[in-house]
Parts: structure tokens; C-alpha cells; sequence
């Protein structure tokens, strides 16, 4: 997704801030995405690398960034490597972006074709001392695929062993875990887009509606508008699918007097939503799920409270738990006894509410940030509870996406309804 325009200056102004970050004689650089491959000849569609998106707005493969800010000569302290012009290539894949395109959409004066790259990394390393590279160091992140940063390392430590080896990702993750006004806007539309998708689906969700037409909705409501799912697998989930976290197969049929738990969102220009919301399938909650709807939206609404500078992650994960045992027990769905140890979730606890309650977000659906540092304004972070009874085929999830404030925060989804009176109003209209 990369149709709205974001100011080259928004990308200049993140290179100026990691580039202060660096210690003197340093370079650093940063690799863009492979195009991965499928079976045979295929390939997945595209997905940029994160860093390399918000440092240069480039949106192709092949990409690779020198920052070397200790260069005394301007136009060597930021120099953009894109593919080479290959007329073959273009026949097949339409135009590539040019290094005019490359220079007006990142800001950088210095865009070369990719095959003079091993020679100006040369040139630069024999002037400093210290070499950044890049690496995904989120804290879940599985590696079982190596990357191109990853290949780059290797080369890099092979041919260059004398160099200072730093980590780059840290830095660039103090940067972008912190949201500018521009990114919480980008946020915001994201918000709103999947607002559009969720109020489309309140009339058109019924039963015998198949969990795969009401995704194809999305498809069309969020395609349409030159967007697409954020980035991960839409979880349209009803009945007993409720309770499976990531279930992703969406092919069931919604029966009546089923719960629906849709975890969807858009995202808007590589910036992501995440939203969760629980609906009836024939538009009525039964008192049992209204029950449980209102349970989760109390310990909802009790931790969005908690979302604010000072706190972290950590503690809200806490103040949740309290939120959630308090439930379950008026609930008499477990005793006090064995919820009673809110730093260490018992079985019991476990079984019905599993996950925790936030995440960053951002270019990112689980973006970059430390879960044990205090929270500060310009974070975005969900808030999603949930309480899952897998015996009555009923999974109840809420989640909205907050921007923290100075003085508390600011719910980017508080226009989409959330009420279930709202929700069975608009449902049945
Ligand atoms: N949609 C994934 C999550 O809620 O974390
Ligand atoms: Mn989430
Ligand atoms: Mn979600």
C-alpha cells in the first residue's frame, strides 16, 4: 500500500535523527526486503522492510541505504543504491522507479544504480571506523529465513573484519517507536479505513453468510479505496472459531445464535491498524454473550485508563489480569483462589483469557518497543482483552489502537462502535 503521498522531509527528518545517534566515524546501512519466494517460480507479494521505509519512503526491492554522516563532502552522506535500469525486466514488470523517482520520494540528493554499491562501500569503509548494520531484532521474531540484512552482515564481517561492528536496529527502534504527528495521522486513516470495513459488515452479516464472504467484504471496501488489509491475515472467526486466537481458515459457516469475532483492520500507506471487534451473527446478542461482551469491555475500558505516560507495558498487563480475574469470577467461571497470583497466570486463567493485552504498532503490526519501559506520548499501542470459554463455543475480543498523550491518550478508533446495544442497533436498522 503505498498510494497516499508522505513528505520526503518526514523521511529526511528520520535519517537526520538516526544519523545523531551514531558515535563519530561511523557509518551505517540499511538493507531493504527480498521478494520471497513460493514454489516453482512464484513470488509473495511484496513487503518492504520497515527501516528501510522510514528512512527513505522506498518501496522496492533491491534497495540499499548508506548513511555516512562523518563524510565531509554533502553529497556523500547519504547516498540511495537502486536497482539498475534493465530494459528486459521492465517489459515484464513495468517501470521501476528511476533514481529521479527515488531521489524526490526518499530526499536524498545521492541516488546511484545498485552495481556501484560495492565500490562506495569500499571508498567509505577505508575513511571510518565504526559500521551499523541492520538486523530484525523484534523480541518474537522467528529467523528461520535468512535475510538480506542478514546476508549483507556476513559479507560485510568477511571482507571488512577490522571494522567496530554496532547494532543498528536499537536506535532505530528508540525512533520509531515514538510516533510523529504525521505517523499518528497515517494511524488515524488507517483507523478510520477499518472503521468503514466494520460498519459495512454490520449490515451485511447474517446467518449462513460464510466466514470467507464476509472477509472478500473487507477485500472490497478497503481495495477499493487503493488500500488493503493491514498486515496480517483478517481472523473471521464464529462459533467455537471465537476461541482460536489466530485462527485464519475463515471458511465456516455462521450459524444463527453464533458469536463472530472479527480481528481485521486496514492499513494505509505501511502504517497498520489492529482492530478486534465481537459481534452476533444475527444481530442480537444472547444475554449469556452480552454477558460476557460487557465483561470484556469493563477490563477494556479499566486498562485504557492505565494507558499513559509512566506506565509500561508491563504494568498494564498487570492491571488487565486484575481486570480479567475480577470477571471470571463474577462470572463464577473460576473461584478467587485460583486467580488470585496475577503475576503468574494459572492453568485456569490461562484457559480463558491466554494472550496479554497490548502491543506497539505502527509500520509494524507487533512494531518495535520494550515492553518494560515506561510508556511516553506518541507511543501507539492496542489494547485488546479477551475472554475465551472454548465449552460454550464463545471467544469475546475488544480492541482498539491508542495514541498516548502527555497527559493520558487519545483512542484512534473511539468513532467505531463498540456498545453492544450500538452494535445490534446498527445491525438491525
Ligand atoms: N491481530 C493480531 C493481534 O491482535 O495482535
Ligand atoms: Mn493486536
Ligand atoms: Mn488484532
Amino acid at each position: 500500500m503505498f498510494k497516499p503521498k508522505i513528505e520526503s522531509s518526514f523521511f529526511a527528518e528520520n535519517r537526520r535523527k538516526l544519523a545523531s545517534l551514531l558515535k563519530p566515524d561511523s557509518i551505517a546501512v540499511v538493507n531493504s526486503n527480498d521478494i520471497m519466494p513460493t514454489n516453482a517460480d512464484g513470488t509473495m507479494r511484496y513487503v518492504p522492510n520497515s527501516d528501510m521505509f522510514y528512512l527513505t519512503g522506498i518501496h522496492q526491492e533491491e534497495t540499499v541505504l548508506l548513511l555516512a554522516p562523518s563524510e565531509k563532502d554533502e553529497e556523500h552522506k547519504e547516498i540511495l543504491f537502486i536497482r539498475d535500469y534493465n530494459p528486459d525486466l521492465e517489459v515484464w514488470e513495468g517501470k521501476k522507479l528511476s533514481p529521479d523517482d527515488a531521489g524526490k520520494i526518499s530526499g536524498i540528493k545521492t541516488v546511484l544504480e545498485l552495481s556501484k554499491f560495492q565500490k562506495v562501500l569500499h571508498d567509505s569503509l577505508s575513511k571510518s571506523e565504526n559500521v551499523y548494520l541492520n538486523s530484525n531484532e523484534h523480541d518474537r521474531a522467528e529467523l528461520v529465513v535468512e535475510s538480506r540484512e542478514m546476508r549483507f552482515i556476513r559479507y560485510c564481517m568477511r571482507e571488512y573484519p577490522l571494522h567496530t561492528y554496532c547494532r543498528l536496529a536499537p536506535l532505530i527502534y528508540s525512533l520509531r517507536v515514538i510516533k510523529t504527528p504525521v505517523e499518528a495521522e497515517l494511524l488515524q486513516s488507517a483507523c478510520d479505513l477499518t472503521a468503514d470495513g466494520f460498519r459495512r459488515l454490520l449490515g451485511f452479516v447474517k446467518p449462513k453468510v460464510t466466514e470467507f464472504e464476509i472477509e472478500a467484504e473487507l477485500a472490497h471496501e478497503f481495495i477499493r479505496k487503493g488500500s488493503g488489509f493491514a498486515d496480517y491475515e483478517p481472523i473471521i472467526a464464529s462459533g467455537e472459531n471465537s476461541c482460536f486466537l489466530h485462527y485464519v481458515k475463515n471458511d465456516a459457516v455462521c450459524l444463527d445464535g453464533d458469536i463472530l469475532l472479527l480481528d481485521f483492520a486496514a492499513g494505509y500507506s505501511n502504517y497498520n491498524a489492529d482492530m478486534t471487534r465481537t459481534i452476533p451473527v444475527n444481530g442480537r446478542f444472547s444475554k449469556r454473550q452480552k454477558q460476557i461482551y460487557n465483561s470484556v469491555l469493563r477490563a477494556m475500558k479499566g486498562t485504557i485508563k492505565e494507558m499513559k505516560p509512566g506506565n509500561s507495558v508491563k504494568d498494564l498487563q498487570l492491571v488487565t489480569r486484575e481486570l480479567i480475574a475480577k470477571e471470571l469470577v463474577d462470572l463464577k467461571l473460576v473461584k478467587p483462589a485460583d486467580v488470585k497470583d496475577i503475576k503468574n497466570k494459572s492453568d485456569y486463567f490461562k484457559k480463558y483469557y491466554p494472550h496479554d493485552v497490548s502491543h506497539f504498532l505502527g509500520l509494524a503490526v507487533h512494531d518495535v518497543g520494550y515492553f518494560e519501559e515506561p510508556m511516553k506520548a506518541g507511543m501507539v499501542l492496542t489494547c485488546e482483552p479477551g475472554i475465551y470459554i472454548r465449552e460454550e463455543k464463545l471467544g469475546v475480543r475488544i480492541e482498539n489502537d491508542i495514541l498516548i498523550t502527555k497527559k493520558g491518550n487519545r483512542d484512534l478508533m473511539e468513532n467505531v462502535p463498540i456498545e453492544a446495544e450500538e452494535i445490534e442497533e446498527l445491525m438491525n436498522k
